[in-house]
C-alpha cells in the first residue's frame, strides 16, 4: 500500500522519532505489509512441535497460523489458520497433536499438511477445484538453533543471512540447559492498549531500570542486605554494553555473553536480545510480541526450560520468572503501566510530536565486524531497531 507520509521523514538525522509511528493506523497498515509481510518471522521453537502430528497455533506477525509437523512426512509447515470456505479459524487450541483440523463452522476438514481432505455434503459443489483449497502455506519456513521462522515472501535473504550477528546469541540461548532448551511450560499472555514497538524497545532498555523498577530494587536490597549491583553495573561496568547487530537486531550484554549474568535475579540469560521485528529474549524467557492494531498488542511470554536439569531446577526458573514478570510480579506490571500505558496516553498530545532517541549517539563506535557498540544504558538498541524499521519500510537508512 502507498503511504501518504514518507517513513524516512519520521526519524530525523539527530534521532528524533515522530510520535505517529506509534499511533497512526496508516503506518500500522504499512508495517503489516512491508515488515510482517516480508521479513522472517519467529513462529515456534522445535520443542513445541517435536513429534509428527504436533501443532501449535500462533501468529506470523499479524496473521493467525498453525505450525504443524506433518503426520506422514515429519515436515514442519506454517499454515494460515483460516478456513478456505468462509474464513473461520480451523484450530483454536494453543497446542496439541492431530492428523486433521476440522472447521467448526460447516465442517470442512484439512490434513495437518494443509491439504483439503473433505467437504461436508459436497454434492452441492460441482465445479470447485479441491486441490486449490488447502490451507494456505507460508512459502518459506526455516529454523536456526531450534527457533522456527517463516516468511510470507517467496524470495529474499536466507534466514541465515537475515539473522546475521544475532545467530551467536541464539546459539548461546539454545545451550542454556545441559541438553538444550524446551518451551514446555507454555506461555502467559499480556495485553496492552498501545503499539507493539513499545514492548520491543522496552525489552532492551536499561535506561529505565532504576526508575520503573525502583520498588523491585528496594525489595532486592532488603533481601540481599546491600544495594543491588545492577545499577552500578549498568552505569559503570564497561563489559555491560549495547550492540546494534544489524538488520534491526540488537543485544545488551551483561559482561561476557557466554558467562555473564544480570546480577538482578531476573533470570539467567546473560543478555537481552531483540530479533527484528518481534522476537525478544529477556530474563529467562522468550517473548513473542504480537501486533493487533496500532494501539493494541498481545505479548506471549514463554519461560525457557532447561533440558537435562531436574524438575526442581526448572521450577526455580519458573518461580524467578513469575516473581518479576508474572501478573503480580515485581517488574512486568510496572512496565505495562509506565512504559506502555503512560506513553500511549502521552501520545494523545500532538504538539511538537517528536521523541528523543539519541542517548549515547556521540559515544557509540563501529566495531571491526560492522556492529555498533555503546554503553549499557544508551539508546543503541532502539536506534538499531529503527534502522531495521526504516529499511523494511523502504526508507533510506543514512543515520
Ligand atoms: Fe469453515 Fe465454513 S467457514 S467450513
Amino acid at each position: 500500500m502507498s503511504l501518504t507520509v514518507d517513513p524516512g521523514t519520521l526519524i530525523t538525522e539527530d534521532w528524533r522519532l515522530h510520535g505517529s509511528v506509534y499511533t497512526d493506523p496508516e503506518i500500522f497498515a504499512a508495517e503489516r505489509e512491508r515488515i510482517f509481510g516480508k521479513c522472517w518471522l519467529y513462529v515456534a521453537h522445535e520443542s513445541e512441535v517435536r513429534e509428527p502430528g504436533d501443532y501449535k497455533t500462533t501468529f506470523a506477525g499479524t496473521q493467525p497460523v498453525i505450525v504443524a509437523r506433518g503426520s506422514d512426512d515429519g515436515e514442519v509447515r506454517v499454515l494460515i489458520n483460516r478456513c478456505r470456505h468462509r474464513g473461520a479459524t480451523v484450530c483454536q487450541d494453543e497446542k496439541g497433536s492431530a492428523n486433521f483440523f476440522r472447521c467448526a463452522y460447516h465442517g470442512w476438514t484439512y490434513r495437518n499438511n494443509g491439504d483439503l481432505r473433505g467437504i461436508t455434503y459436497d454434492d452441492a459443489y460441482t465445479t470447485l477445484d479441491r486441490s486449490k483449497l488447502g490451507l494456505v502455506r507460508l512459502p518459506r519456513v526455516d529454523s536456526y538453533a531450534g527457533f522456527i521462522f517463516a516468511s510470507f515472501a517467496e524470495e529474499g535473504p536466507s534466514l541465515d543471512e537475515y539473522l546475521g550477528h544475532a545467530k551467536r546469541y541464539l546459539d548461546i540461548i539454545a545451550r542454556q540447559g545441559p541438553e538444550g532448551i524446551r518451551l514446555s511450560a507454555g506461555a502467559h499472555n499480556l495485553t496492552y492498549e498501545g503499539n507493539w514497538k513499545l514492548q520491543v524497545e522496552n525489552t532492551i532498555d536499561n535506561y529505565h531500570f532504576g526508575f520503573v523498577h525502583r520498588s523491585f530494587m528496594e525489595v532486592l536490597a532488603e533481601r540481599i542486605g546491600q544495594a543491588p549491583p545492577i545499577m552500578k553495573k549498568i552505569l559503570h561496568d564497561p563489559t555491560w554494553r549495547t550492540i546494534d547487530l544489524g538488520n534491526g537486531h540488537a543485544v545488551h550484554e551483561f559482561g561476557d555473553p557466554e558467562t555473564g549474568n544480570n546480577q538482578g535475579q531476573l533470570g539467567d540469560l546473560p543478555f537481552n536480545l531483540i530479533v527484528f521485528p518481534n522476537l525478544c529474549f529477556v530474563g529467562a524467557q522468550l517473548r513473542h510480541v504480537l501486533p493487533k492494531r496500532a494501539n493494541k498488542t498481545v505479548v506471549r511470554l514463554y519461560p525457557i526450560m532447561h533440558e537435562g536439569e531436574s524438575d526442581e531446577q526448572n521450577a526455580a526458573i519458573l518461580r524467578t520468572h513469575e516473581g518479576f514478570y508474572g501478573p503480580a510480579g515485581m517488574g512486568g506490571p510496572d512496565d505495562i503501566e509506565i512504559a506502555f500505558d503512560r506513553v500511549t496516553d502521552g501520545m494523545e498530545a500532538t504538539e511538537d510530536d517528536w521523541l528523543v532517541l539519541s542517548r549515547g549517539l556521540e559515544r557509540e563506535r563501529r566495531a571491526e565486524d560492522g556492529t555498533i557498540v555503546g554503553h549499557a544504558a544508551d539508546e543503541v538498541p532502539q536506534r538499531a531497531f529503527y534502522r531495521g524499521w526504516l529499511a523494511a519500510m523502504g526508507a533510506e537508512v543514512n543515520r
